[in-house]
């Protein structure tokens, strides 16, 4: 049987991964801080979920859970970082800006490091990341939840140019770009382009699969990468 853990299970894609890992016959470690939808899942798959309450802002605690899952577990096939925060914050109230850093980029750097730690070791693994299309440029409404998902691809991509020091190469590296996915972060209503969380979690199961580099989901967000990444700044200022 294989092992996954989940950082970001109690909603959303976190949760809905899980449920296709479970189906899949894997042993599933559910991370996140609110215990009540961790013991859900938990009631829901008895013999195939293990709970872990954490704050991954807490780096001390991140390490202490994720050395009790591997201790519990033993060996870590996959690991799927799904935990992150979003706030649309125009005017830079500090407590959402540090919310953001300590959860996106804090946090989420000592997930990416100890799973990449433990694989190397293990000599096999694969990490996820989920990131968005917001890590391709800049935003004027949530500047911060931007830039660390542009922290978030390049730290991804190094871990990914590391990888060619481990000899068995049987250490994998994925990113989720996701375009905009029908989640409680997803908030508001005609949002552009809004992929059904079901129909979003078929495709990135489906990357994971393929333990693919890079993957758009849905599919042809990866226009809009690409008009992105050509468009001057002054068009963005202008247009957005
Ligand atoms: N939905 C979208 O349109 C969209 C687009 C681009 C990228 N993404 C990315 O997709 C990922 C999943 O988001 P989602 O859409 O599934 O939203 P979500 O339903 O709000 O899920 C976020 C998850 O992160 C966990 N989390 C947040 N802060 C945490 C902390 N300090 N410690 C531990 N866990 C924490 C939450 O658990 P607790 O609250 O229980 O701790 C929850 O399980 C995020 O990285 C997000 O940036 C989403």
């Amino acid at each position: 049987m294989k092992n996954a853990i989940v950082f970001g299970a109690t909603s959303g894609i976190g949760k809905a991964i899980t449920e296709f890992l479970v189906k899949d016959g894997y042993n599933v470690a559910v991370t996140g801080r609110r215990l009540a939808l961790l013991e859900t899942l938990k009631s829901a798959h008895p013999n195939q979920i293990l709970i872990k309450q954490n704050d991954i802002q807490e780096v001390d605690e991140v390490e202490k859970v994720f050395n009790e899952i591997v201790s519990e577990l033993k060996t870590i096939d996959l690991i799927i970082q799904s935990s992150g925060v979003a706030f649309i914050n125009p005017k830079f109230e500090w407590n959402k800006e540090q919310q953001s850093i300590n959860t996106n980029v804090l946090g989420v750097t000592k997930l990416y490091t100890l799973a990449y730690n433990l694989f190397k070791k293990q000599q096999f693994g694969h990490l996820v990341g989920i990131t968005s299309i917001a890590s391709i440029r800049g935003n004027r409404s949530a500047p911060v939840y931007f830039a660390s998902k542009a922290y978030q691809k390049a730290y991804l991509e190094s871990l990914y140019i590391k990888t060619k020091t481990i000899k068995t190469k049987k250490v994998f590296i994925t990113e989720i770009r996701l375009g905009f996915v029908d989640t409680d972060m997803a908030f508001g209503d005609g949002i552009f382009w809004l992929v059904p969380l079901e129909k979003a979690t078929k495709q990135i199961y489906s990357a994971v699969k393929q333990k693919k580099r890079v993957a758009y989901i849905s599919k042809r967000w990866r226009l809009i990468a690409w008009a992105l990444k050509i468009v001057p700044a002054w068009l963005l200022k202008k247009a957005t």
